[in-house]
């Protein structure tokens, strides 16, 4: 049983939540090998009291969307990168990488059963895919599990933010996200429990979201919890922190190449001083379920560090990579070769 019929949402009032769907994908690692997988109506999952991923937080986790086109279609963007990072991750967690082929049959299958709840063109709203994959088995000496589940999940949602494109005011956080050498760059669950604390403070202190440094001389900037940083300079030129302990994000990469290719940009993939922060004029946060979303103001332990894009709206630059990125996601402006994987 689903919570709400597709027919019952309101799509343009969704946020991002967690809203069941009809169908998901698992497929089971054992003895060595995995199973064909497929999919499943049954959205719970039976466990050890034991598994090394209650234990030992043996998990990580891929997030993408599927999007209606302009003219019908329905398409995921750019799953082939996911694959890959999703391989990296379970490689550096010591877990099995997946059949050739199987992420994307998950993405295909999970999307095509639940196809009514991929939210209509124009409504400002997504299918969500959540793929991950955990450690199923037993274990209590610290060490890999035997067993693993790998899954995948659909969700409609909006806005990652509440109030969608309204510039977000974020504080320079004195707890740190991930170590040099350590997970950063993967998309571990551990990286996101490490974060949880430090999510609820700043929203306590009325800020929407914690802009970490680099853990070993805290002069860098990071990324926050869920999303990169692009910045935009006086000058106009693309600016996106460079680090080994921050995640690849899909949506930055991607917008690098918009700046340059689509929009005539310079772009610089380095690493950002937080005493640079005042030479930027314009501010965003990129991923899946931010897409860019606008900062206004970084407040560094009292002082205000405010870029003229201001507080109302979009800069001029981020409205530029928004308006071209989602415009390709949603089959308005011509994508790239391999970018949109069309489900039928
Ligand atoms: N950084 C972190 C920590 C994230 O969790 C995400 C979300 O996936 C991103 C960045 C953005 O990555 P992507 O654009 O691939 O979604
Ligand atoms: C995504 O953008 O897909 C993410 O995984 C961010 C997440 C923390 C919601």
């Amino acid at each position: 049983m689903v919570d709400f019929m597709a027919a019952d949402l309101n799509w343009s009032s969704l946020g991002f939540g967690y809203i069941k769907t009809p169908y998901r994908f698992v497929a089971e690692y054992k003895g060595g090998k995995w199973n064909d997988g497929g999919l499943t109506e049954d959205d719970k999952i039976v466990i050890s009291e034991c598994a090394g991923v209650l234990q030992y937080a043996q998990t990580a986790f891929e997030g993408l969307k599927a999007y209606a086109t302009q003219d019908g279609r329905i398409v995921t963007f750019r799953p082939d990168l996911n694959a890959e990072r999703m391989a990296e991750s379970a490689a550096r967690l010591e877990m099995p990488l997946l059949p050739d082929g199987m992420f994307i049959k998950a993405v295909e299958q999970v999307v095509a059963a639940n196809r009514d709840y991929v939210p209509p063109y124009g409504s400002g709203a997504t299918l969500y895919l959540r793929p991950y994959m955990f450690g199923s088995s037993p274990v209590i000496g610290v060490k890999p599990a035997d067993e693993y589940q790998f899954r995948l999940f659909a969700t409609p949602v909006g806005p990652y933010f509440k109030g969608g494109v309204k510039p977000l005011t974020i504080r320079v956080c004195d707890f740190d996200r991930a170590a040099p050498h350590g997970t950063g760059h993967i998309k571990a669950g551990l990286n996101y429990a490490m974060s949880l604390h430090a999510i609820v403070d700043a929203h306590k202190q009325g800020f929407d979201e914690n802009m970490y440094l680099d853990a070993g001389t805290r002069t860098f900037i990071e990324e926050t919890g869920g999303a990169n940083f692009l910045f935009v300079t006086k000058d106009g030129r693309v600016v996106t922190p460079k680090s080994d302990s921050i995640l690849p994000s899909i949506t930055r990469r991607s917008l690098c190449y918009v700046a340059e290719k689509y929009l005539g940009l310079t772009v610089e993939h380095r690493p950002v001083e937080l005493a640079e922060l005042s030479d930027f004029t314009e501010c965003g946060l990129c991923g899946t379920a931010a897409v860019i979303s606008p900062v206004g103001k970084v407040v560094n332990h009292g002082k205000e560090i405010c870029f003229a894009s201001g507080m109302n709206e979009m800069g001029k630059v981020t409205k530029q990579l928004y308006d071209t990125l989602t415009g390709i996601q949603m089959g308005k402006i011509s994508a790239p070769a391999g970018w949109l994987y069309e489900i039928k």
